[in-house]
């Protein structure tokens, strides 16, 4: 297939964090988003967590303000998240698990046990025009539940393969084999394919040679590399990376 341009999303939940271990203001996720957009990013990811261990509700409302390229809010699905992401109107929804039984045994949020919560959001999502993800570990059985609630996104959890890799585990050409057959089957089922979650600059190169990926969402990496760099050149370098993997996807 064709490869398009790959979209780099830049989450910077892990702002935040450091905000809010001292409490105050500084340093300002927005701040950040608005740097992030100036180097390069095509969109902001944001994670309002039930617990506000991160983001605040204040973040997100000043992140769709102030922000100009799309704004993904990530969510559990309950219904106080599904009222706020409706009335904050974000471009797009990334759906993650936020309690253990939630989560399918990779990690990803268990859509086949979980059908009957994700349906309905899914649905309002889907009539509001806001583009819901589904984040899901490469596990056929749940890509196929996505494709069936008619989520026109899903997230590959690339956690389990990124940690394998880093263990210099055997395990980790299984895993990239899982990352690689979840997104040609979801791409043949119509969902469109983004990946995420512990992504680095290797990582990223590898997974942008695959050409059903077209979002990659990444933020402890990128902002870990910016307490060194800088957030401008770390966010270059990955799209140099990005740019690099995406180059290989033709000659596959
Ligand atoms: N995608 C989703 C759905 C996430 O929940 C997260 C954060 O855990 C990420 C991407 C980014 O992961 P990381 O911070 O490890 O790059």
């Amino acid at each position: 297939m064709p490869s398009l341009p790959i979209r780099l999303g830049v989450n910077v939940d892990h702002v935040a964090t450091l905000r809010n271990a001292r409490g105050g203001l500084l340093p300002d996720p927005v701040r950040a988003a608005l740097l992030a957009i100036e180097a390069g990013a095509d969109g902001i990811t944001a994670h309002l967590r039930e617990d506000r261990r991160h983001i605040r509700d204040s973040d997100m409302a000043r992140l769709k303000r102030e922000i100009s390229k799309p704004l993904n809010f990530e969510m559990a699905v309950t219904d106080e998240m599904v009222g706020i992401a409706l009335a904050t109107k974000p471009h797009a929804v990334c759906l993650v698990p936020e309690r253990r039984m939630e989560l399918t045994t990779e990690g990803g949020l268990d859509v086949v046990g979980q059908q009957a919560t994700l349906a309905p959001a899914i649905a309002k999502f889907n009539d509001a025009g806001i583009r819901a993800s589904l984040f899901i570990s490469p596990d056929p059985a749940q890509i196929e539940m996505a494709a069936r609630l008619k989520a026109p996104v899903i997230e590959i959890h690339t956690g389990t393969w990124c940690d394998a890799l880093a263990e210099r585990s055997s395990r980790a050409d299984a895993e990239w084999l899982r990352v690689v057959e979840g997104a040609k089957l979801a791409h043949s089922l119509g969902l469109e394919v983004h990946a995420g979650h512990g992504l680095d600059y290797a990582t990223a190169e590898t997974i942008a040679a695959l050409p059903q990926i077209m979002e990659l969402n990444i933020g402890h990496f990128l902002m870990g590399e910016a307490l060194f760099v800088g957030l401008p050149q770390s966010i270059g370098t990955m799209r140099a990376a990005m740019a690099r993997g995406r180059a290989k996807a033709g000659q596959a």
